[in-house]
């Protein structure tokens, strides 16, 4: 979750709230559009010794290929030890899970249960993609939806490169210029996407998104005696109402005006569940420019993209986003194909354990950085980094204290295990970061 507005402004002045970046680069609950729902764009140049940080003392072995819809992609295609690759080995393992492809999964039984609405409604019009491979050109990610050369969802700290012109795809996004080039009309695109981000119960580095693309020719819309726009919009509103009542049931909706480099206008869907408006998904018209270069001058289109993870956390109660990963029976049990009404049963709370560090800073720190270490060490086992201090002295240096909840889902940690992973923290956190600890 997670591509624009003022990112790098909310990420220099919030320094105690989550980090965003999409809206303001990523604003998200739970990863998804609030990275590019804003204009304000400035490339943060914070690339450290990226590469760096997936090179740990005792780090277990990674498997070395890992198999994409029958291709295989080796890990040295991905994982390269130079300064312009910041892809670790933990990100490298996700290539080949596509968690979305699984029928008794939550987010498989969710993308099931969109596709029935889609398949109902419009009597299996929209082709269905998902299984394009999650690494793209810079072009097809950012360039060919115009996203702005300086925005901010382009920076080393926000997207994972494997070269300065190859990233893993930070949104579905990337494969609309592509597939609406191939003459294709109506399609639904669901995949992995990868964004660099901070941690607590609503994010991980890997998510997964659905984005939807209706084309119009002008006979659609010319007896309607409304502009291809404006009918364009009118359609997209009741897809996607039809949509959330597929999902939700009979709820309270609501649109608010937005920004996406890709539309034009653009809209956010929120919904009233359990009390709180929630947003579902990003939306709007495509612009004039995308249609022109792929051969659609004449025609509007629509499209969509939404989080998957967000709104399975929702539908089946699932507190926590790394439980999505879990291969503990206890979790994978309880979800059945096609049934997308359970309520998933916590089967324990394991007690979590706080450990607090603090370290003055320098220029080219960011929290995104620190997480990619963190995680690095500990894994899964890391529920959420916090900024629980942040001061600056007389002589202009700045110390942040940082609060590390450590909590496994599955089991209770020790001790010696804590104090472990704490004790290498500390010493990477140092050495990668060339921060000095206080
Ligand atoms: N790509 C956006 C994101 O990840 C989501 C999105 C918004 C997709 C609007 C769209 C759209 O196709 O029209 O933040």
């Amino acid at each position: 979750m997670a591509v624009m507005a003022m990112a790098a402004m909310a990420q220099s002045t919030c320094v105690l709230s989550k980090s965003s970046l999409f809206r303001t680069g990523f604003r998200c609950f739970p990863q998804f559009s609030a990275r590019f729902s804003s204009s304000a764009a400035t490339v943060a140049s914070t690339l450290p010794s990226v590469n760096t940080l997936r090179r740990h003392k005792g780090r277990t072995t990674v498997a070395s290929l890992v198999e994409r819809g029958g291709v295989q992609i080796a890990r040295d295609d991905v994982v390269r030890d130079e300064p312009t690759n910041n892809i670790p080995d933990t990100i490298f393992t996700k290539l080949g899970m596509q968690l979305h492809r699984r029928n008794q999964h939550p987010i498989g039984i969710l993308k099931n249960a969109i596709y029935d609405y889609f398949d109902t409604n419009y009597e299996n019009k929209f082709v269905k993609f998902d299984d394009l491979c999650p690494i793209v050109s810079v072009k097809e990610n950012f360039d060919d939806v115009l996203v702005p050369p300086d925005h901010v969802s382009r920076s080393y700290n926000d997207t994972y490169y494997i070269d300065p012109q190859t990233v893993l795809r930070c949104h579905t996004s990337a494969h609309q210029a592509e597939i609406l080039s191939r003459g294709h009309r109506h399609f639904l695109v669901t995949g992995d996407v990868y964004r660099r981000d901070s941690i607590d119960s609503t994010h991980y580095p890997v998510f997964h998104q659905m984005e939807g693309v209706r084309v119009f020719s002008p006979e659609d819309w010319e007896s309607s005696g409304k502009d291809g726009t404006a009918y364009a919009a009118e359609d997209l509103k009741k897809c996607l109402e039809g949509l959330a009542r597929h999902l939700f049931g009979a709820v309270e909706m609501r649109w608010i005006d937005t920004y996406f480099p890709f539309t034009d206008p653009s809209f956010e869907l929120e919904i009233y569940f359990k009390e709180k408006w929630l947003e579902v998904l990003g939306c709007g018209v495509t612009e004039q420019e995308i249609l022109k270069r792929s051969g659609n001058s004449d025609n509007v289109a629509w499209a969509f993209g939404l989080g998957l993870e967000r709104l399975a956390m929702v539908l089946f109660d699932i507190p926590d986003i790394r439980l999505f990963w879990s291969s503990d029976e206890r979790f994978t049990s309880q979800f059945w194909e096609g049934q997308l009404g359970i309520k998933f049963k916590a089967f324990s709370k394991y007690p979590p354990c706080y450990k607090d560090m603090s370290f003055w800073i320098n220029e080219s720190f960011t929290e995104n950085n620190l997480c990619e270490v963190i995680r690095g060490i500990a894994g899964d086992l890391v529920e959420e980094v916090t900024l629980i201090d942040n001061f600056t002295n007389k002589k202009g240096m700045t110390s942040h204290c940082y609060r590390i909840a450590y909590r496994s889902m599955e089991r209770s940690l020790t001790d010696d295990e804590i104090n472990d992973l704490q004790w290498n923290v500390r010493e990477q956190v140092q050495s990668k970061l060339n921060v000095v600890l206080r």
